[in-house]
Protein backbone atom coordinates (compact mmCIF):
# COMPACT_ATOMS: atom_id res chain seq x y z
CA UNK A 1 0.00 0.00 0.00
CA UNK A 2 1.64 3.32 -0.86
CA UNK A 3 1.36 5.80 1.65
CA UNK A 4 2.18 9.65 1.73
CA UNK A 5 5.67 10.35 3.89
CA UNK A 6 8.75 11.72 3.17
CA UNK A 7 11.35 10.44 4.83
CA UNK A 8 14.40 12.80 5.71
CA UNK A 9 17.63 11.47 5.10
CA UNK A 10 20.52 12.49 7.22
CA UNK A 11 22.84 13.92 5.25
CA UNK A 12 25.80 11.58 4.08
CA UNK A 13 29.43 13.03 3.91
CA UNK A 14 30.49 14.58 0.53
CA UNK A 15 31.57 12.35 -2.04
CA UNK A 16 35.08 12.86 -2.28
CA UNK A 17 36.94 12.06 -5.63
CA UNK A 18 39.34 9.45 -5.82
CA UNK A 19 42.57 12.27 -5.40
CA UNK A 20 41.45 14.25 -2.78
CA UNK A 21 40.40 10.82 -0.85
CA UNK A 22 44.42 9.51 -1.35
CA UNK A 23 45.35 13.09 -0.71
CA UNK A 24 43.36 12.48 2.94
CA UNK A 25 44.99 9.03 3.39
CA UNK A 26 48.08 10.63 2.93
CA UNK A 27 47.32 13.30 5.60
CA UNK A 28 46.35 11.04 8.36
CA UNK A 29 49.41 8.65 7.78
CA UNK A 30 51.69 11.66 8.19
CA UNK A 31 49.75 13.17 11.00
CA UNK A 32 50.19 9.53 12.53
CA UNK A 33 53.73 9.52 12.15
CA UNK A 34 54.51 13.10 13.42
CA UNK A 35 52.91 12.05 16.50
CA UNK A 36 54.98 9.15 17.35
CA UNK A 37 58.36 10.89 16.03
CA UNK A 38 60.72 11.26 19.18
CA UNK A 39 61.17 15.14 19.94
CA UNK A 40 65.23 14.47 19.23
CA UNK A 41 63.84 13.57 15.24
CA UNK A 42 61.31 16.48 14.99
CA UNK A 43 64.31 18.47 15.95
CA UNK A 44 66.93 17.20 13.34
CA UNK A 45 66.85 18.98 9.94
CA UNK A 46 65.35 15.78 8.33
CA UNK A 47 62.19 15.84 11.13
CA UNK A 48 62.32 19.62 10.65
CA UNK A 49 61.52 19.29 6.70
CA UNK A 50 59.31 16.64 7.62
CA UNK A 51 57.33 19.17 10.25
CA UNK A 52 57.47 21.79 6.83
CA UNK A 53 55.84 19.36 4.47
CA UNK A 54 52.98 18.27 6.69
CA UNK A 55 52.74 21.73 7.60
CA UNK A 56 51.83 22.68 3.99
CA UNK A 57 49.59 19.67 3.43
CA UNK A 58 47.56 20.36 6.53
CA UNK A 59 47.23 24.11 5.37
CA UNK A 60 45.92 23.00 1.92
CA UNK A 61 43.59 21.05 3.45
CA UNK A 62 42.48 23.47 6.52
CA UNK A 63 39.15 25.67 5.99
CA UNK A 64 40.20 28.72 6.70
CA UNK A 65 38.13 30.89 8.20
CA UNK A 66 38.06 34.25 10.09
CA UNK A 67 38.23 33.96 14.35
CA UNK A 68 36.10 36.71 15.67
CA UNK A 69 36.79 35.90 19.20
CA UNK A 70 36.78 38.93 21.85
CA UNK A 71 36.00 39.87 25.54
CA UNK A 72 36.21 42.27 27.97
CA UNK A 73 39.77 43.08 29.81
CA UNK A 74 40.94 39.96 27.81
CA UNK A 75 44.74 41.41 27.03
CA UNK A 76 45.23 42.29 30.85
CA UNK A 77 48.69 42.58 30.19
CA UNK A 78 48.33 44.95 27.21
CA UNK A 79 46.10 47.42 29.19
CA UNK A 80 48.54 47.70 31.93
CA UNK A 81 51.44 48.44 29.83
CA UNK A 82 49.06 51.56 27.82
CA UNK A 83 48.30 52.66 31.55
CA UNK A 84 52.00 52.96 32.21
CA UNK A 85 52.53 54.70 29.13
CA UNK A 86 49.67 56.92 29.66
CA UNK A 87 51.54 58.06 32.84
CA UNK A 88 53.97 60.11 30.71
CA UNK A 89 51.27 62.48 28.65
CA UNK A 90 51.48 65.46 30.08
CA UNK A 91 48.07 66.76 32.09
CA UNK A 92 44.89 67.39 30.23
CA UNK A 93 46.46 66.70 26.64
CA UNK A 94 44.56 64.59 23.94
CA UNK A 95 45.19 61.04 22.79
CA UNK A 96 44.45 59.84 19.26
CA UNK A 97 44.36 56.40 19.98
CA UNK A 98 42.71 53.51 17.20
CA UNK A 99 42.26 49.68 17.23
CA UNK A 100 42.48 48.50 14.51
CA UNK A 101 40.69 44.17 14.00
CA UNK A 102 38.09 45.53 16.85
CA UNK A 103 35.91 42.47 16.32
CA UNK A 104 32.41 43.10 18.58
CA UNK A 105 34.23 45.88 20.10
CA UNK A 106 34.84 44.76 24.01
CA UNK A 107 38.48 45.19 23.57
CA UNK A 108 37.33 49.24 22.16
CA UNK A 109 35.61 49.54 25.69
CA UNK A 110 38.32 47.71 27.85
CA UNK A 111 41.10 49.99 26.71
CA UNK A 112 38.50 53.66 26.97
CA UNK A 113 37.86 52.31 30.59
CA UNK A 114 41.52 51.62 31.32
CA UNK A 115 42.55 55.17 29.91
CA UNK A 116 38.83 56.89 31.31
CA UNK A 117 39.91 55.33 35.15
CA UNK A 118 43.52 56.07 34.89
CA UNK A 119 43.62 59.65 33.47
CA UNK A 120 40.17 61.20 33.06
CA UNK A 121 41.82 64.53 32.30
CA UNK A 122 42.76 63.37 28.68
CA UNK A 123 40.52 64.24 26.27
CA UNK A 124 40.72 60.77 24.28
CA UNK A 125 39.51 60.46 20.60
CA UNK A 126 39.27 56.57 19.90
CA UNK A 127 38.84 54.86 16.76
CA UNK A 128 37.96 51.10 15.96
CA UNK A 129 37.53 49.34 12.37
CA UNK A 130 37.39 45.75 11.68
CA UNK A 131 37.18 44.59 8.18
CA UNK A 132 34.37 42.15 8.67
CA UNK A 133 31.02 43.78 8.46
CA UNK A 134 28.42 43.99 10.81
CA UNK A 135 31.55 42.75 13.23
CA UNK A 136 32.29 46.00 14.53
CA UNK A 137 29.62 48.38 13.61
CA UNK A 138 26.16 47.10 15.32
CA UNK A 139 27.16 45.34 18.45
CA UNK A 140 29.69 47.06 19.52
CA UNK A 141 28.28 50.68 18.53
CA UNK A 142 25.24 50.11 20.54
CA UNK A 143 27.29 48.38 23.14
CA UNK A 144 25.10 45.46 23.25
CA UNK A 145 27.08 42.52 24.74
CA UNK A 146 26.16 38.79 25.31
CA UNK A 147 26.69 38.08 29.36
CA UNK A 148 29.43 36.31 28.74
CA UNK A 149 31.47 38.90 26.98
C1 LIG B 1 40.32 37.54 17.15
S1 LIG B 1 39.53 39.04 16.66
C2 LIG B 1 40.44 40.20 17.66
C3 LIG B 1 39.53 41.10 18.45
C4 LIG B 1 40.21 42.11 19.35
N1 LIG B 1 41.23 42.88 18.66
C5 LIG B 1 40.82 41.48 20.58
O1 LIG B 1 42.05 41.42 20.64
O2 LIG B 1 40.10 41.06 21.48
C6 LIG B 1 40.23 39.28 15.05
C7 LIG B 1 39.52 40.34 14.23
O3 LIG B 1 40.40 40.78 13.21
C8 LIG B 1 39.63 41.21 12.13
N2 LIG B 1 40.52 41.36 10.97
C9 LIG B 1 41.24 40.39 10.35
N3 LIG B 1 41.95 40.90 9.33
C10 LIG B 1 41.69 42.24 9.33
C11 LIG B 1 42.14 43.30 8.51
N4 LIG B 1 43.00 43.10 7.51
N5 LIG B 1 41.69 44.55 8.77
C12 LIG B 1 40.82 44.76 9.78
N6 LIG B 1 40.35 43.79 10.59
C13 LIG B 1 40.79 42.54 10.36
C14 LIG B 1 38.57 40.15 12.04
O4 LIG B 1 37.43 40.54 11.33
C15 LIG B 1 38.28 39.85 13.52
O5 LIG B 1 37.15 40.57 13.96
Amino acid sequence: MATNQTQVLPAGPQKLNISQKWAEVYLFQMKRIWKHLPESIRRLAVGQMYGRHLHARVRLHAERKQYFGTFFLRNRAELELMRRILDRKPRNSSLQMAVLACSKGAEVYSVVWTIRAARPDLRLNMRAVDISPGSASIRGQRGLFAQWS
